[in-house]
C-alpha cells in the first residue's frame, strides 16, 4: 500500500462548539484518508474487481490532541495484519505544521462477499496492502506453532538465515536483507505479539520466543541457521543458543547488549508498560522513535519506523517488556561460543545499546568481529542496509558448509 501520505484542512463544519474537529468527524476523516490512499493506488474500485467488500468489524480511535478548522492533518495509514479474510490497518494523524500526534485509529476490515459470507482476502488486494513488507503475498507463510501462527518471509533457497527484529518493531526491519544474499534462504519471522502474528494476551518469555523460533524451524524443514538479532532480537538469539545451540551454525549480535536489566531499567520496563496500556502503541512509539536512528536518518524512514511502531499490538508490546525485565544476564554465555563465527555489529550512533557494549561482546567472545557502521543508530540494518550486508556477507563466506542446513 503507498506509503504516501494524505493531507487534509479540518473544514468548520466538522467542529463541535468547543471549536476543535468534533470526536465523530474523525471516523469519517480516517475512512476519507483510507480512500484517498485507494484512488491514488489501485483505484477506487479494487475491492468490487475483486468480487469483495472490505466491512469494518471493529474501529478504535484514540484522541492525543485536538484539531482546529483551518488546521492541516497528515494521515498515514500502515496494514499491521494480514489474515486469511480480514486484515488489521492503523492509521495516524498528525497536524502537518508541528508533527503533534492528533489522533490514531485501528480498523479490522472482513472481506465479505455478495452475500456477507466472509471470503478469502483476494490475492490482487493482499498484493496492494502489503507489497512493502518483506513478508508481502508471495514471500509470506503462516506457520502454526504452540496454539498460534507466526508470519514469516521465507526467500530463497540454501543454507537458512534467521533474522529476529527488535522491540517494537516487526520482520520489516530486515526488509533490506530479505532475499540479499544469493545461495541463501532468508528466514523473517514476526515474533509473536508482533507484525502479522497473533498476539496472544499471555505466554511472553525470551524462553518462549525462542521456542517459538525452534517449533517455526522444524515446521519449515530447517534444521541449522545463521542466527542474526538486533537488540531484543539479540537476546532472544542468546535463549536460543542457551537452548537449541546446535542449531546454530553462526552468530550475529547486531545493536544488542548481552547483560541483563539493571535495576533502574526494570522499573523502566514497569513504567512503558503503564505507559503502553494507558496510551498503547502510538505513546511507545513516541517515547522509542527520538533514540532509535542516526541524526542524518531521513524523515521518510523515521516515519515508517514510526508508523510500525504505532501499530504494535498492546499485548505484544506488554510481553516484550516483561519478557526484557525478566531475562537473564547472557555474559556468561560469550566465553563459550568459541567456535561459532561471530560478527557483533552496532551503528556508530547507537544510544540503546552504545559501541562500548559491542565491543565489550566482541572481547569476550573468542574470535568474534566487530563492525560499526558509521551513520547508523540503533536500527543499523535498516539505516545503512549496503554497509550491514557487507559485514553479513563477509560473515556467511567464512561459514563452512559442513552440515547442510534443510532437510
Ligand atoms: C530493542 O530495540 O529491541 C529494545 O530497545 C531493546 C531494549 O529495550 O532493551
Amino acid at each position: 500500500m503507498t506509503e504516501a501520505p494524505v493531507l487534509f484542512t479540518v473544514y468548520p463544519g466538522d467542529c463541535d462548539t468547543f471549536g476543535h474537529l468534533n470526536q465523530a468527524a474523525f471516523l469519517a476523516y480516517f475512512e476519507r484518508a483510507r480512500w484517498q490512499m485507494l484512488a491514488g493506488g489501485p483505484g477506487m474500485d479494487l475491492f468490487e474487481r475483486a468480487g469483495v467488500w472490505p466491512a469494518v468489524r471493529h474501529a478504535v480511535i484514540d484522541y492525543h490532541a485536538p484539531a482546529y478548522p483551518g488546521h492541516t492533518l497528515r494521515f498515514h495509514l500502515a496494514v499491521t495484519r494480514l489474515g486469511r479474510t480480514s486484515f488489521t490497518m492503523r492509521q495516524v494523524a498528525r497536524r502537518e505544521s508541528d508533527d503533534v500526534l492528533i489522533a490514531t485509529a485501528e480498523s479490522v476490515f472482513v472481506c465479505i462477499d455478495k452475500t456477507g459470507a466472509a471470503v478469502p482476502v483476494p490475492a490482487e488486494v493482499a498484493a496492494f496492502l502489503l507489497p512493502a513488507h518483506p513478508a508481502a503475498a508471495a514471500t509470506t507463510r503462516r506457520v502454526s506453532v504452540h496454539g498460534l501462527e507466526l508470519a514469516l518471509d521465507d526467500r530463497g533457497s540454501g543454507p537458512a538465515l534467521l533474522f529476529l527484529h527488535g522491540y517494537p518493531l516487526d520482520g520489516s526491519l530486515w526488509r533490506h536483507q530479505a532475499g540479499a544474499f544469493p545461495g541463501w534462504r532468508t528466514l523473517i519471522p514476526d515474533l509473536r505479539g508482533f507484525g502479522r502474528s497473533d498476539a496472544p494476551d499471555l505466554g511472553y518469555s525470551m524462553a518462549t520466543y525462542a521456542d517459538d523460533l525452534a517449533a517455526m524451524l522444524d515446521a519449515v524443514g530447517v534444521d541449522e541457521v545463521v542466527l542474526a538479532g538486533l537488540s531484543m532480537g539479540g537476546y532472544v538469539a542468546f535463549e536460543f543458543l542457551r537452548r537449541h545451540r546446535p542449531r546454530v551454525r553462526a552468530l550475529a549480535l547486531v545493536d544488542t547488549r548481552a547483560t541483563a536489566d539493571s535495576a533502574e531499567g526494570r522499573k523502566g520496563r514497569e513504567i512503558a508498560m503503564a505507559d503502553a496500556r494507558e496510551g498503547g502503541a502510538p505513546l511507545i512509539a513516541e517515547q522509542m522513535l527520538p533514540k532509535l536512528l542516526a541524526k542524518s536518518a531521513p524523515h521518510a524512514l523515521s516515519e515508517e519506523v514510526r508508523t510500525t511502531m504505532a501499530g504494535a499490538p498492546v499485548p505484544g508490546l506488554l510481553g516484550a517488556l516483561a519478557a526484557m525485565r525478566d531475562r537473564p544476564d547472557s555474559t556468561d554465555l560469550l566465553a563459550g561460543l568459541k567456535g561459532l563465527p561471530t560478527l557483533v555489529v552496532v551503528g556508530a550512533e547507537d544510544v540503546l545499546t552504545p559501541p562500548r557494549e559491542a565491543e565489550g561482546m566482541a572481547k569476550a567472545i573468542p574470535g568474534a568481529k566487530l563492525a560499526i557502521i558509521p551513520n547508523a543508530g540503533h536500527l543499523a540494518p535498516l539505516e545503512q542496509p549496503e554497509a550491514f550486508n557487507r559485514h553479513l556477507a563477509a560473515l556467511l563466506a567464512g561459514v563452512t558448509e559442513s552440515r547442510p542446513a534443510e532437510r
